[in-house]
């Protein structure tokens, strides 16, 4: 039998664990699948990218295109030109891509051109803002792949409504879960030296990265204020992104204090255990919302619109404006509720088995 020669694609931090599972599902189909992990390369620090491969014990990428950080246009052209030479190289049947980065598109668009087959690992989400880089990168990946693999039934009718063929596209489930639920006993080891190293009690988690939230001194410096007041009652740990770790030090917002703990981005195995033993999640993370939701943790998400609303209607979940006195009234009002933290209903298909079910949804085509 003719194996399906598949190319995965990663790029960007969030795509590892979507990708991670499905690469091991494949494996237990040698006779169907020959696999190809390719790397553009547009995370590159060792706690961005590497710590990634080794924790969700991924294979290494068989090709790096070590493109690294630039402009949107610089970033994609990069992809594009040395991912043309790979496909041209490797001939695969079809490439999977994730998500919603510039390397999603990037990817998405040369491979359109050859000929070559697209499926596309959560498809259909949209948060209907256009001002987001990635809602660009989800509609115009979505309109060239000839799969559509969805987290939730709303994106389904996302897709249907921007005229994607229904025999397109196949509502598999939330990918990123599979890898929650694989390594949560994993996690669960790591929380006693955490709580020890960080003196962990009761505590929120943050996260920031988005553009709107850290491009924008206004909008970061209310953040940080938010944040700093908060930690006056309750210790703030803060893992911070590369791209916000150079905003807040060319604002001077950098002012640690006892409780409000700056650290370097984690890895998933210590982010994990500390999202499963926190209070309260502030954020403006996708993959966050989604891991608080099947956790049943409160999640505050510093922004306007979410591209996933069942994390709003299924589970924790609230929206906030980037406003000191919105965040702290939030904040306050959660860490006062106890119904807060109760799991509501999870949405259907987050069960663990999403990789498998795309691996046979490939296996048909
Ligand atoms: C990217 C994605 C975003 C995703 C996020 C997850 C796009 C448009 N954005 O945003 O959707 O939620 O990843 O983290 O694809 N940098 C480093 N080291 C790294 C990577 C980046 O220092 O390993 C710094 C560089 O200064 C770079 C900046 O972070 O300019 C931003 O990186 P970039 O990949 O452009 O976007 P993210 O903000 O990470």
């Amino acid at each position: 039998m003719i194996k399906k020669k598949i190319l995965h694609v990663v790029g960007a931090r969030p795509n590892f664990m979507k990708i991670a599972p499905i690469v091991r599902a494949m494996f237990n189909y040698p006779d169907e699948f020959e696999q190809m992990l390719v790397h553009t390369g547009q995370h590159y620090d060792a706690n961005m990218s590497q710590i990634f491969f080794e924790e969700l014990e991924m294979p290494r990428p068989d090709i790096n295109l070590e493109v690294g950080s630039g402009s949107h246009a610089t970033q994609t052209a990069q992809i594009m030109q040395k991912f043309e030479k790979v496909l041209i190289n490797y001939k695969p049947d079809w490439i999977l891509v994730p998500g919603d980065v510039n390397s999603t598109i990037a990817c998405a668009l040369v491979a359109s051109k050859l000929g070559v087959k697209i499926a596309h690992v959560e498809a259909g989400l949209r948060s209907f803002d256009r001002t987001m880089p990635e809602e660009i990168n989800r509609v115009l990946t979505d309109q060239v792949s000839d799969l559509l693999l969805t987290p939730s039934k709303d994106a389904d009718e996302n897709l249907m409504r921007e005229g994607i063929a229904p025999a397109k596209i196949r509502f598999v489930g939330n990918v990123m879960i599979d890898t929650l639920v694989r390594l949560m006993p994993k996690a669960e080891v790591r929380w006693p030296n955490l709580r020890d190293e960080y003196k962990l009690d009761r505590y929120i988690l943050v996260t920031l990265h988005r553009p709107s939230n850290v491009d924008d001194p206004n909008a970061l410096a209310e953040i940080m204020s938010a944040v700093t007041e908060i930690s006056e009652q309750i210790p703030v740990l803060f893992p911070v992104h590369p791209r916000t770790r150079s905003r807040i030090s060319s604002l001077k917002l950098n002012q640690s204090n006892r409780q409000l703990i700056l650290t370097e981005p984690m890895g998933y195995l210590d982010f994990l255990a500390l999202q499963m033993k926190a209070a309260l999640l502030l954020t403006d993370s996708g993959g966050i919302q989604e891991e608080t939701t099947y956790l049943g943790i409160p999640c505050l998400t510093a922004r306007p619109n979410t591209e996933r609303p069942v994390t709003i209607t299924n589970g924790t979940n609230q929206l906030v404006e980037s406003k000191t006195i919105a965040l702290l009234n939030a904040i306050e009002r959660v860490l006062n509720n106890d119904h807060d933290r109760m799991k509501k209903q999870l949405p259907d298909l987050w069960d663990g088995k999403t990789a498998v079910r795309i691996a046979h949804c490939l296996f048909e085509k």
